[in-house]
């Protein structure tokens, strides 16, 4: 049985963290939200905790997991040698949606770091988060709280949808704000290289510390092993057009509703009535697109949908990593 506890994070129930933080304690599995998307939640330095993690997900275990802190103090229980770039990093963005890759104290649970030398930390931006993460004194490993090769939560039913039955506890602090995974942050090598982008863009992070570089090579994704899966998916198949016209757009969904269910997301809505047809319209900004985007897949699903036509945005500044995780999820991309 998974228990759902409704918590508010403007104030987080002491008692209800300190049932999930027992729970954490005895190497069971809590999901928890946080500002990017719901978490699934284990003692970082308990290997058979750990473990059970990648057991509820259905997750390969060459891919390491983000450990989650509660105060700077608690960085020194699993990263070494944390470099004044880094420390510059975390004045200036935690909490908040950068995490950081360093390199690890052989007390971290071996499999939270997959086999590597290094150790995925951040300080998440949520209440609710940073009270069980304190309550239980011990660094969460918590990777999206989302079975293997699906879209990530960004609610608590999505948790459930996916996970129920195989861990304790949901705390449910209703839907996340950003929508989209934390950038995922090298700092190993001499010049910071980004992982994975996310919400804390490029120009951000280099305004803190000069040069940084993007992972382009398939020999510095390796380092990523995350990125090399498959991820964010639907069941439906998702065709990305990057740069959508009003007519392109109609006239793909009219070819593909001559023999499937389409949905649409995307801001310019296709004039289309039909039965099989269903739209979702978004803003056409970043903040729109990563708090509804995943939700909405989701959703398309649910509603049958055999594929799904997606507008794409600017890729620059936030719409670079909604524009990563739209690039993932499509099995199909239409540059013009
Ligand atoms: O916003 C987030 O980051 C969410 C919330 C729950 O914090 N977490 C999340 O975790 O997205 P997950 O496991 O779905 O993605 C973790 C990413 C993967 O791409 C993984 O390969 C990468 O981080 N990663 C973890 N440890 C790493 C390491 N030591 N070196 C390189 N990449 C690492
Ligand atoms: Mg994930």
């Amino acid at each position: 049985m998974t228990q759902v506890i409704q918590v508010d994070p403007d104030q987080p129930d002491a008692q209800a963290i300190a049932q999930a933080a027992a729970i954490i304690h005895k190497g069971g599995l809590v999901a928890f939200p946080t500002e990017t998307v719901y978490g699934l939640g284990a003692d970082a330095m308990s290997e058979q905790a750990v473990r059970r993690i990648f057991a509820a997900k259905g997750r390969p275990a060459d891919n390491p997991l983000i450990v989650h802190i509660s105060n700077r103090a608690m960085l020194d229980l699993v990263a070494a040698d944390v470099s004044d770039q880094a420390e510059a990093l975390i004045d200036r963005y935690w909490p908040g949606p950068l995490t950081l890759v360093l390199k690890r104290k052989p007390e971290v649970a071996a499999s939270v770091s997959a086999g590597l030398p290094t150790v995925a930390v951040r300080m998440p931006n949520n209440p609710i988060a940073l009270a069980l993460i304190r309550a239980a004194a011990t660094p969460i490993a918590a990777p999206s709280a989302n079975r293997s090769g699906r879209p990530s939560p960004t609610s608590a039913a999505h948790v459930l949808a996916d996970l129920a039955g195989r861990i304790e506890m949901i705390l449910d602090g209703g839907a996340t704000n950003i929508g989209i995974e934390s950038t995922v942050l090298d700092m190993t090598g001499r010049v910071p290289v980004i992982l994975r982008p996310g919400w804390i863009t490029e120009e951000q992070i280099a305004a803190v510390v000069g040069a940084v570089e993007r992972a382009a090579s398939l020999q510095e994704l390796q380092r990523s092993p995350g990125t090399r899966y498959r991820h964010y998916s639907p069941r439906a198949r998702v065709v990305l057009v990057e740069q959508a016209t009003l007519d392109l757009l109609e006239r793909m969904c009219n070819e593909y509703l001559k023999s499937e269910t389409v949905g649409f997301i995307g801001h310019t809505p296709p004039a289309i009535d039909d039965e099989k047809f269903r739209a979702l319209i978004l803003r056409n900004e970043p903040a729109d697109y990563a708090a509804r985007l995943y939700a909405a897949l989701r959703e398309m699903d649910e509603g049958g949908a055999s594929v799904i036509v997606i507008e794409g945005i600017a890729d620059a500044g936030e719409g670079a990593a909604v524009m990563d995780r739209l690039r993932r999820a499509a099995s199909e991309t239409i540059r013009d």
